[in-house]
């Protein structure tokens, strides 16, 4: 829409969060608070977005500017109010006319629905403000909504209330549409004369009424969307809803969920039907889960491909890998970035694999490290294998080529290749090629000394 223009409010400290980092970039379910505000103001299709910053301007900057390419920065400094900060955006909008939707990084679940019923409803009023409101058991905290004969009159900030004020339940979500044409000109009347010593946006509703500017309410009808968040305990509330919400979209679509309490999911996660999570797993960034798989206690998964019925039993962390049908993993591997695991591979207990790729119907059951390793179909690779893939500069490759078995206790120093079918004694520390078809040996040879036993005794005195 051409005529309409977002901005965000994101300056501020967020000092109940003590945090280093800027309130805003803190995750809920996996996503940045002002990432959630961001995509849910693009359903709006505006023709500018401006985010206002000002603490940790450039650490801000810095995290959105590459994924937003069409975000406008302004800088707020210092931060003296809500309406200080909206003030900031001038420049991008001097000149423009139409809708200003005005939104907080830190009401991060505030729906594109209701977001596009907000613009309808103040255009359709012609009203020179529109404040989005809702009605909350505990408002304490939010600023209370004043109104005279049924009207908006006034919003109020909880430390300047007045004792009945406080007993207000209607809330200011902080997001509101609003009219260009006076809106800047008015800004500049707004005094700091509060509790805060701030310029507050809320004042604005006054001054309007005042000079017999309609404004109107949204009442919406979920509070919860509107929810801002202020500390770390809200944070974790929030949460928990995203996550509940994520959790019943999967178990709608087939997924079980032993325990939806104790499961966490990111948002962009995808799961197969029939698939089943047990208690206590976490599922992060961009990970695709198929059907039928089931998802042992307690296995950490981020931005990995699973494919159909794999099983992944308990404790396993995987990341950055790609897992292909009917694998079996764990208990208490770890797969790490840029390892791939072909069709009905295994994968056993205390198994480390990087940037390693596993042929299918390959085994490595216990206690095995692979880097840098490129291995064939149905290769056995035995108990205790390690490839010494580092040399203390630089990383070198194993090839370990199909059908070949390498005995346990086995050294693999890489760069190195062991042939098609070949085989490797156990125990061996292989430093050369082994060429298909060949057994290679590399250990010292046994030699059994008789009677060493009996002559021992000989010579040890009796106690
Ligand atoms: C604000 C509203 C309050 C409302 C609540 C809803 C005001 C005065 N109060 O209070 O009525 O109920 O939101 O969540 O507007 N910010 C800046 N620059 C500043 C100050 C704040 O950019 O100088 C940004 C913050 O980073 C934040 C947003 O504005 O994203 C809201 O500021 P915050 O201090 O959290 O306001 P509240 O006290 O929550
Ligand atoms: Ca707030």
């Amino acid at each position: 829409m051409t005529d309409l223009h977002v901005v965000v409010l994101a300056a501020g400290q967020g000092t109940r969060m003590k945090s280093t980092l800027p309130k805003i970039l803190h995750p809920i379910a996996g996503r940045a608070m002002v990432e959630r505000v961001l995509r849910t103001s693009a359903a709006l299709d505006p023709a500018t977005t401006t985010l206002i910053v000002g603490h940790q301007a450039a650490v801000v900057r810095d995290r959105l500017a590459p994924s937003h390419p069409h975000l406008q920065f302004a800088i707020q400094e210092p931060q003296r109010g809500t309406a200080h900060a909206l003030q900031q955006a001038e420049p991008v909008l001097a000149g423009r006319t139409g809708t200003v939707v005005l939104l907080s990084g830190d009401v991060p679940l505030l729906s594109a629905d209701t977001l596009r019923r907000l613009v309808d409803a103040h255009r359709t009023a012609g009203a020179a403000a529109t404040v989005v409101t809702a009605v909350l058991d505990r408002p304490y905290g939010y600023g209370r909504v004043v109104r005279k004969n049924g009207h908006i009159a006034r919003i109020v900030e909880e430390r300047d209330a007045s004792p009945t004020e406080r007993k207000l339940h209607e809330i200011n979500s902080g997001i509101y549409a609003f009219d260009l044409e006076p809106l800047f000109d008015a800004l500049r009347s707004i005094a700091s004369h509060n509790a805060q010593g701030e310029y507050y946006l809320t004042d604005l509703v006054g001054i309007y009424r005042r000079r017999k500017l309609p404004v109107e309410t949204l009442v919406v009808d979920n509070p919860q969307e509107i929810r801002g968040i202020n500390s770390r305990s809200e944070l974790a509330e929030m949460s928990t809803l995203v996550m509940q919400k994520k959790n019943e979209e999967l178990m709608a679509a087939g997924v079980t969920i032993v325990d939806p309490a104790t499961t966490y999911i990111d948002p962009d996660v995808e799961i197969g039907a029939d698939t089943v999570i047990h208690p206590g797993v976490v599922i992060e960034g961009q990970t695709r889960i198929g059907g039928a798989c089931e998802i042992q206690a307690y296995v950490r998964i981020r931005d990995s491909e699973i494919a159909d019925r794999v099983t992944i039993n308990n404790f396993c962390l995987i990341v950055g890998a790609r897992v292909a049908d009917g694998v079996s993993i764990g208990p208490f591997a770890h797969l790490r970035p840029d390892t791939a695991v072909g069709e009905g591979a295994k994968i056993g207990n205390f198994v480390e694999l990087k940037k390693t790729t596993l042929g299918p119907g390959s085994k490595v059951n216990h206690l095995s490290y692979l880097g840098d390793a490129t291995v064939g179909a149905k290769v056995n690779v035995g108990a205790g294998t390690i490839t010494c893939n580092y040399d203390g500069t630089k990383k070198s490759a194993t090839v370990i080529e199909d059908g070949a078995f390498i005995g346990s206790d086995t050294q693999l120093i890489a760069p190195v290749r062991v042939g098609k079918g070949a085989y490797v004694a156990a125990g061996s520390s292989i430093t050369e090629d082994v060429p298909a078809g060949s057994l290679g040996i590399a250990r010292g040879r046994q030699s059994n000394v008789e009677g060493w036993v009996e002559r021992k005794k000989g010579t040890t005195a009796k106690t």
